[in-house]
């Protein structure tokens, strides 16, 4: 009996099902599939494709399932829907912690990056896939739902050339609308690109966030300059490595120019504040085909009583304003309101409200 015969079916996890996402709706391009092991190995330890192109993260279908070459897989999302199939054209063993050590430059299993990945495991299924259904969002975020195809034509009907992508995983604060709207001066349109796809423990919900994206953009933010859409994809929070990542999926939905800030994608205390800002300096930009636009450490300033870094801001470290992720959580888990020079009110309301449901 052909092996194709075999009713093979695999209930994708959350962050394969966002993988299979951006990898039916061109997010990932020019990948058309999960990775092999020539594509594994050399994305790991050379930031390229096999067939040469700049990639920092191995996309990998990591599974136990007993499948093998010629065999196709029927994928379902998460939730059960089904979204299409895999062919089979290779079955390998990744070495997880040579990814961590070379990926997120630390095989520490207390990063949620390395974490995730020593929990999918070695074996993994590559081929390419074939979707016939994109997954379900809830609402919130499926009505945000743009594809790089229409987010390319949601760009070209506003007459816009240079666009600039903003990636967060935060809700949006002073320091994010200040480098948003900076790059905004200079550019014609603003794409704003959050992750809704896994977070790590800790971080404020997406579904929280999307409330804090929708009422800043309605009240703060220019109609006409800026579009709002979601990245279904999970965090990795590989730091450098997923700065470059993020920047090609950015240049896949249309953007021409890439914020990059301070410790971007990072966590805890694993990279420099500028690690992935250094990076690009290993890749051509040309080849990259997205522009990163690179910003300081940004805080509010008493005594300039306006935001700016140390590039923009002469006076010492008492005018700065910093808060730390941790101090903010802590603030909202007490009911204390995070300072207006910190963030805007109704972000801050949002996020009090979120926690007082989350003591009850
Ligand atoms: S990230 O994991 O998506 O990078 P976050 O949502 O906090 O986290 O950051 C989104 C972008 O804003 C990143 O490019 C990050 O470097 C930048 N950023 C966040 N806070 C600051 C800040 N205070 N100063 C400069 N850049 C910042």
């Amino acid at each position: 009996m052909p092996k194709t015969e075999q009713a093979l079916s695999l209930t994708l996890s959350a962050r394969q099902t966002a993988d299979f996402e951006l990898l039916a709706n061109g997010g990932f391009a020019p990948l058309s599939g999960f990775m092999g092991a020539d594509d594994w190995r050399s994305v790991v330890e050379s930031m390229r494709t096999a067939g040469g192109e700049i990639w920092s993260i191995p996309i990998v279908l990591a599974t136990a399932l007993d499948a093998a070459p010629g065999d196709v897989v029927e994928l379902s999302a998460a939730d059960g829907k089904a979204l299409g199939r895999l062919t089979i054209e290779e079955t390998f063993e990744r070495d997880v912690e040579r990814e961590a050590e070379l990926v997120y430059r630390t095989t520490d299993d207390d990063h949620p990056g390395v974490a995730a990945i020593y929990s999918e495991g070695n074996r993994c299924l590559a081929g390419p896939i074939e979707a016939d259904a994109l997954p379900d969002h809830d609402d919130a975020f499926q009505r945000r739902l743009l594809s790089p195809a229409e987010s390319k034509a949601a760009f070209a009907d506003r007459g816009w050339k240079r666009v600039v992508a903003f990636q967060t995983r935060n809700p949006i604060h002073r320091a994010h609308e200040y480098l948003t709207k900076a790059a905004l001066e200079v550019s014609d349109g603003l794409f704003l690109h959050p992750i809704i796809g896994e977070t790590k423990k800790g971080d404020i919900p997406a579904e929280v966030r999307m409330r804090c994206y929708e009422i800043l953009l309605e009240r703060y933010y220019p109609q006409g300059r800026t579009v709002l859409g979601v990245n279904p994809a999970a965090m990795r929070y590989a730091g450098p490595r997923e700065a470059i990542f993020h920047s090609i999926v950015r240049r896949n939905y249309g953007a021409t120019h890439f914020i990059v800030g301070r410790d971007h994608a990072g966590v805890g205390d694993y990279y420099g504040t500028y690690d992935a800002q250094q990076i690009f300096d290993e890749v051509n930009i040309g080849e990259l085909g997205i522009e990163p636009l690179f910003f300081e450490h940004t805080f509010w300033c008493k005594a300039c009583e306006a935001m700016a870094s140390n590039k923009t801001c002469p006076h010492d470290d008492d005018s700065h304003l910093f808060l730390s992720g941790t101090k903010v959580r802590e603030m909202l888990a007490e009911g204390e309101t995070p300072p207006h020079e910190f963030t805007r009110e109704e972000v801050a309301e949002i996020l009090m409200e979120a926690y007082r449901k989350e003591g009850d």
